[in-house]
């Protein structure tokens, strides 16, 4: 039986399309059956939403960054309602507490724009650059109550070129991150 995911994402849902596309040539023996997004206008509710996959806005309040116990309290009820086997962030960029650890222990995913531990928090790719790093990459790993900590499940790396700007070095990175989360889900999966 296909595994059953959940994708919350707060952006463009670049990475949550390749996973439909992972699902649709065969490469995912999986189902998205759930989008979720911070914000109201994200276009990951949309590509959701014309692939006639359940999209839904979590009102955080009006926090900017916070993702109050509550919501996530009832995000966790909502995917275990709909029996979710694994929930992958896919640019969503709030902390997950234990309202959802508890729910999903080993369960959620995140992509991370950068080689981890190297370049944790926002803008990952624009750290690297300041930071003079000759290569750079993406991680997918396990979430934890810390901010990208988690164990690392897969990693793929990019090299930094000379003459990168922040868009460029984040548009390759991104590249391998949509290759790189399909296979880091598989993996996951295996080991449930
Ligand atoms: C991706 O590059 C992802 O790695 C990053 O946000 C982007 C979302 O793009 N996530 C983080 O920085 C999380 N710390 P997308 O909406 O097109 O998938």
């Amino acid at each position: 039986m296909s595994l059953r995911l959940a994708v919350l994402g707060s952006g463009s849902g670049s990475n949550c399309q390749s996973i439909f596309n992972a699902i649709d040539d065969g490469r995912l023996d999986a189902e998205v059956v759930l989008v979720l997004s911070d914000h109201e206008d994200a276009y990951i509710l949309e590509r959701a939403r014309q692939r006639g996959v359940p999209a839904e806005y979590m009102d955080c309040g009006g926090f900017r960054n916070k993702f109050p116990l509550e919501v996530q309290e009832a995000v966790a009820a909502r995917l275990q309602e709909l029996q979710v086997d694994l929930v992958c962030l896919a640019g969503f960029m709030r902390l997950v507490k234990e309202p959802l650890l508890k729910a999903f222990p080993r369960r959620i995913l995140n992509i991370h724009p950068a080689l981890l531990p190297n370049f944790p928090g926002v803008e990952a790719w624009k750290q690297a650059l300041d930071a003079g790093a000759k290569q750079t990459g993406c991680t997918v790993h396990y979430v934890d109550a810390g901010m990208d900590t988690g164990e690392i499940l897969m990693q793929a790396y990019v090299p930094v070129l000379s003459g990168d700007t922040p868009e460029s070095l984040h548009a390759r990175i991104q590249v391998q991150e949509h290759i790189l989360y399909p296979a880091a889900i598989l993996s996951a999966i295996s080991r449930l």
